[in-house]
């Protein structure tokens, strides 16, 4: 439902040749946002080839002309308004009437503007009220932001940690949080995978793509990965992903797709040899519900790997929030790890530390560099009492069950 709306709010703000072009990629219809909404939830082969084209299309347009682009944290971008009207439409009266006092304004027009104007307020407006929305709103808007991008960020990750260590393996494997799935079509080739994700829309995209592996259809897989290397590069991950043909290329095995959350496996106890779980901690409302559960359905010598981020990684986001400023929660991390709070967390629940590879690093200079840059001096002037050479903004990690 939430697809359709948005895409009714999108068709009827972009300017005209914006809309002729996503119009071109389903002609003759007349209802263009109810058809689009409709192709998001839509297993075929041609569901699939539109959607391609879709990423392909957006990608360019948030390159060349971001104003009009699919995006959310930008101020000044079209969508940002749907999501300001989307959270104030959630908010309690009361909670509105403390937005009114931080805007010392009386209309929910005012407020508008002057969040649009304002990075700080934003940023309170992020802190203070976005972080209160409940998971079932986040979960709601989660599935308007995966039409930003068709990676869903853990791609190269997986291919570079994760897949070295269990491509020769077997048995049961949990994709906990598989977003656009491309970790799951690879490990589908030789284990039995179970997929589970919050996101309708990315779970039904890589159901998609996991049917149609399934039925042999492998042409539209090194489209897919050609597109996924260029947005992860959009997004500054140097990464070579290796042959399409080379990944996908054995009888796949079925994949058990299932929407829900991860604090709530629908799974026997001792269940899974392994579960992969990249990039999705961070974004979660309770990691430590998520490890309980992870430990329950793994069974004895059963391995977890994960990435999250570490507290530079937030100090990266604070940083670059100072400077835009953002509204959107979802989007952000919402908690950040060390290697001691990570290991604590899972030997709570019986998961001993195989192995922490730090990664994504960054030298102190460019920390610098992008600190000065943001309107809040105090960061810049934390930072330098806190020097360093180089720091990871990321963990790899595997823990284990005894
Ligand atoms: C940054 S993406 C990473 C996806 C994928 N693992 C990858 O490596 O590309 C985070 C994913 O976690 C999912 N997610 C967030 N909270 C969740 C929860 N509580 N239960 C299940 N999935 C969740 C989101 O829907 C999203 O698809």
């Amino acid at each position: 439902m939430i697809l359709k709306e948005f895409f009714t709010y999108y068709f009827s703000h972009v300017d005209d040749e914006v809309r002729k072009i996503y119009a071109g990629l389903l002609p003759q219809e007349e209802d263009l946002a109810g058809a689009y909404a409709e192709m998001f939830s839509r297993h075929d082969e041609e569901a699939l080839k539109f959607l391609l084209d879709f990423y392909s299309v957006s990608f360019k347009l948030c390159r060349e002309n971001p104003r009009q682009a699919i995006l959310f944290n930008v101020n000044d971008n079209v969508c940002f308004d749907f999501f300001l009207d989307y959270v104030w439409n959630t908010l309690t009266g009361e909670e509105q009437d403390k937005v009114f006092a931080a805007c010392a304004v009386s209309s929910y027009e005012e407020v508008k503007q002057k969040l649009k104007k304002d990075v700080a307020l934003r940023n309170w407006f992020r802190r203070e009220i976005g972080s209160g929305l409940d998971q079932e709103e986040l979960f709601t808007l989660n599935e308007v932001i995966s039409l930003q991008n068709f990676s869903s960020g853990g791609e190269s990750s997986f291919l570079q940690y994760v897949y070295p260590r269990i491509k020769d393996k077997s048995g049961r494997v949990l994709d906990g949080g598989c977003g656009a799935g491309f970790a799951t079509l690879v490990m589908s080739q030789y284990m039995e995978v179970y997929s589970l994700d919050a996101c309708q829309a990315r779970l039904k995209r890589a159901h998609a793509l996991a049917e149609m592996m399934k039925r042999g259809e492998r042409k539209i897989f090194p489209q897919i990965i050609s597109l996924i290397q260029k947005e992860l590069g959009g997004i500054e991950v140097e990464y070579e992903f290796p042959d399409a043909e080379k990944l996908l290329n054995q009888k796949p095995k079925d994949v058990h797709f299932t929407w829900g959350s991860l604090d709530k496996l629908p799974y026997e106890d001792n269940f899974f040899h392994f579960i992969n779980c990249l990039d999705v901690l961070e974004h979660t409302y309770d990691p430590e519900a998520i490890v309980k559960e992870f430990a329950r359905v793994l069974r004895p010598g059963g391995q977890v790997f994960i990435t999250a981020p570490t507290r530079y990684g937030e100090w990266e986001q604070r940083i670059h929030e100072s400077i835009e400023g953002t509204l959107f929660p979802a989007m952000l991390h919402m908690h950040h790890f060390d290697q001691e709070i990570l290991r604590d967390m899972f030997s709570r629940h019986g998961l001993r530390e195989v192995e922490v590879v730090p990664f994504d690093f960054m030298t102190y200079e460019d920390f610098l560099h992008i600190a000065e840059k943001s309107p809040d001096g105090e960061l810049a002037e934390d930072l330098k009492q806190k020097s360093f050479d180089k720091v990871a903004l990321q963990l790899f990690a595997v823990y284990e069950k005894i």
